[in-house]
């Protein structure tokens, strides 16, 4: 019998964590870790790993690195999406991105604001860049996970429509209730 070979690319995730404490190496980044864990359990490959310190400029340029160098599938950053005086990785993502995809970080917020209130002081937003979908993540290993189960379901699908690979969204996931 005849063998189908069928080539499916992994998804190229990049994980940028803004943190000054763990960029100082006083803190572990412990959610950089968990974003890892998700990435390896849902089989994409991991192309960069990288602590910055919350300082605006040097967000924006590894994003861009990520992006237009790298060109990694997917850059997922976590921290610095708050209210404190070095909170600035938003600003720098909404710099760089050429898309906004508010429908994203709305949707981490709804979600997570059913665990916390505090899920509404996050200023995460998401991007496009080229063919690169730019999520930023809040700074605690639980609200990672939080926020990342909930837009799983939707990053294959987003990344297939980056890459202009669908024509016709009407087969796509459903949910049925
Ligand atoms: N979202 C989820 N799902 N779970 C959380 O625990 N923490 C919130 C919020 N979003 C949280 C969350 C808190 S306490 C803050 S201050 C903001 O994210 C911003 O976090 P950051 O500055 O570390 O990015």
């Amino acid at each position: 019998m005849e063998e189908i070979q069928q080539s499916v690319r992994k998804i190229q995730a990049a994980i940028l964590t803004a943190s000054d404490r763990s960029a100082r190496g006083e803190r572990e980044d412990l959610s950089g870790k968990v974003i890892e864990e998700i990435a390896w359990s849902n089989g994409w490959e991991i192309v960069c790993y990288g602590v910055v310190p919350d300082d605006k400029e040097t967000i924006k340029v590894e994003l861009i690195r990520l992006a237009d160098n790298v060109k990694a599938d997917l850059v997922l950053t976590t921290g610095g999406t708050g209210l404190a005086p070095r909170d600035f990785t938003p600003e720098a993502t909404l710099e760089i991105i050429e898309k906004e995809v508010p429908g994203i970080a709305e949707t981490m917020r709804m979600e997570s604001l059913k665990k916390t209130p505090h899920a509404m002081l996050s200023r995460a937003v998401c991007g496009v860049r080229g063919k690169t979908l730019i999520v930023n993540l809040p700074g605690s290993p639980r609200a990672v996970r939080e926020c990342l189960e909930v837009i799983l379901p939707v990053i294959p699908h987003a990344l297939q429509l980056m890459q202009g690979e669908v024509s016709d969204c009407g087969t796509t996931l459903r949910i049925n209730k």
